[in-house]
């Protein structure tokens, strides 16, 4: 059955054509730098088409663009020069994209035991990588100081002394403070993380942040040498960042008056927004940091401090446009006045709209349809009423089982976040350039989650 076989309901009239909504859907302006329009409705990404990609890999899958994540590496790397730039691997990380990564001369946030192995075993430096975490566990602290990262962000006053004691005697750690500035920045309250009454880093408002810079300073296996703040993320303004240069370089200059200190480095974090649909806001890389430098030179002149070693931690907006992932139609079918498209993934594999609501858009690919567009909602293959994929889009009207629908934007935070509900297996990841497809995490089977399950 399409969309067009399904009888409308009374007070519900077929779909009119709604020109711009389809023009929306059609506009590939969020899609991969690479993405080229085929004969016969095809999108091809790194120079595969897409239909490819599903008959090889199978369905739901993921690729990435390998050209588009390494483009918006140099991107960074262009735009805030004397910089270090992380990536942040929470966004997504496997072995491919930490060489990629690693390869553009990016540094790598990570913020477990289990990323930093990863990224290390791959021969990331370690030196380049800065360990995060609200609750670091004994092992993310044992892996660090053996791996011997470069840097370590307290996030609490009882970390202090948990890795003072674990440092061996006679060596240093170099470490970070993350302090709150309190400002409110993030395109949703769950990703909003610069305000106190949320559970990452130390207040400046009420002293903790200053306090434990003290207790910091008393240890003499620890090396304090600067500050970090990440206010959130898919944040579109530059000027919470700014506000946050401010608030920083004022801390800096408390701490050289009351302990001698001058700080050598300022990390302001991640959170640049990125569009997920045509037309949405996104930050400017390159007037962010032209802005963020000059606040960081005036802030500093003022305080008559010398300039820090500026530090950023981009994730999203690294990975996020490279990604797109693979679904293929189950079933469609109108039920009250809503007509649900279900696919063959869903929130195992892609979270976000059930947890902050994020809105895609996702396209029919590998068939020309001249059938006019219809509104549906794009739903997952998951036992959860709220496993919605695109809720209120615009899918042409002959939309059927077995087509198949690409989404754009999904390289971050998607199958970084994954999960193994309903033992449907996680999708795999393949990576497309000049012309090739490989993969680089295979799907996962029955016979992983059987060989994990090792009881009786
Ligand atoms: C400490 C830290 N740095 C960087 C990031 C990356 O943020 P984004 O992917 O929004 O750039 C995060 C995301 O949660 C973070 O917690």
């Amino acid at each position: 059955m399409t969309l067009a076989d399904i009888p409308a309901t009374p007070g519900h009239p077929p779909a009119a054509v709604d020109a711009p909504r389809l023009a929306a859907a059609d506009d590939l302006t969020v899609w991969p730098l690479s993405t080229l329009r085929l004969a016969h409705g095809e999108l091809a990404v790194g120079g595969v088409p897409l239909t490819e990609i599903a008959d090889r890999f199978g369905t739901p899958a993921y690729l990435l663009d390998e050209a588009d994540v390494r483009e918006r590496c140099r991107t960074y790397l262009h735009a805030f020069p004397d910089t270090d730039v992380l990536y942040a691997a929470k966004a997504f990380l496997c072995r491919a994209m930490a060489h990629w990564v690693e390869e553009e001369g990016l540094g790598l946030d990570v913020c477990s035991a289990g990323e930093l192995e990863l990224a290390v075993t791959t021969g990331f430096p370690a030196a380049r990588i800065v360990l995060h975490g609200n609750a670091k566990s004994p092992e993310d602290l044992r892996t660090a100081l053996r791996l011997g990262v470069g840097r370590i962000v307290i996030d609490s006053a009882s970390e202090i002394a948990r890795l003072a004691a674990a440092v061996p005697p006679g060596s240093r750690q170099k470490v970070l403070v993350r302090v709150v500035p309190g400002i409110a920045a993030g395109g949703h309250s769950k990703i909003q993380t610069g305000t106190d009454d949320q559970k990452f880093g130390l207040s400046i408002t009420d002293g903790s942040a200053q306090h434990a810079i003290a207790r910091i300073l008393d240890q003499p296996g620890l090396e304090l040498v600067g500050l970090h703040c990440h206010l959130g993320s898919q944040i579109t303004s530059d000027k919470p960042f700014l506000c946050a240069v401010r608030r920083l370089v004022g801390l800096m200059a408390r701490i050289k008056d009351h302990h001698g200190l001058t700080l050598p480095e300022l990390d302001l974090g991640g959170g640049h927004g990125i569009a997920y649909r045509p037309g949405e806001d996104a930050l400017d890389i390159t007037t962010l940091a032209r802005k963020v430098r000059a606040e960081l030179t005036e802030s500093c002149a003022a305080a008559g401090l010398a300039v820090p070693r500026l530090i950023v931690e981009p994730g999203r907006a690294i990975a996020g446009p490279a990604g797109v992932a693979l679904y293929r139609v189950l079933s469609v079918k109108r039920t009250g006045d809503r007509t649900f498209v279900a696919v063959d993934g869903g929130m195992s594999d892609n979270p976000r709209p059930a947890l902050y609501g994020v809105r895609y858009l996702p396209r029919l690919i590998g068939r020309r349809s001249t059938a006019a567009p219809a509104p549906v909602t794009v739903v997952g293959r998951h036992c959860e009423a709220g496993d919605v994929l695109a809720a209120d889009i615009q899918l042409p009207a002959d939309t059927r089982p077995g087509d198949l629908l690409a989404v754009p934007v999904v390289g971050a935070y998607h199958l970084s976040m994954a999960s193994g509900y309903n033992l449907v297996g996680r999708p795999p990841v393949v990576a497309v350039a000049d012309g090739h497809a490989r993969l680089l995490v295979r799907r996962e089977s029955l016979e992983d989650f059987r060989s994990r399950d090792v009881g009786l």
